[in-house]
């Protein structure tokens, strides 16, 4: 088992440093509740079907991340505060590669 690092900017502008493991298929989105990062029903709101935004983040370091599905795609078209480093947390699945991986959360929709 392998843990790495994530730096996430909460909504407030708070930086926190945290582990997320690599063999439990969990996206950043699940790592964001799991540390209780943003308030309960703020975030995650479709379970983790690419079909709110509430998870939406923005991706601040400069890490490869695999292609945007098509649904991802289309529910970024469709969400507000989009910007170009915009990507949905729970499209995001923690592999060893992304460790270091810096992101800010969109503000609450
Ligand atoms: S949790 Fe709904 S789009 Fe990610």
């Amino acid at each position: 088992m392998k843990d790495i690092k994530i730096t996430i900017i909460d909504r407030e502008g708070v930086k926190h440093n945290v582990d997320a493991p690599t063999d439990m298929n969990m996206n950043l989105m699940e790592i964001v509740r799991s540390y209780e990062l943003a308030p309960e029903g703020t975030i995650g709101i479709c379970g983790g079907m690419a079909m709110c935004a509430s998870c939406q983040c923005y991706v601040l370091s400069d890490h490869e991340l695999p292609e945007m599905s098509y649904d991802e795609d289309l529910m970024l078209s469709e969400a507000f505060n989009v910007r170009d480093n915009s990507r949905l947390g729970c499209q995001i699945f923690i592999r060893e590669e992304l460790d270091g991986l810096e992101v800010e959360l969109a503000p609450e929709v």
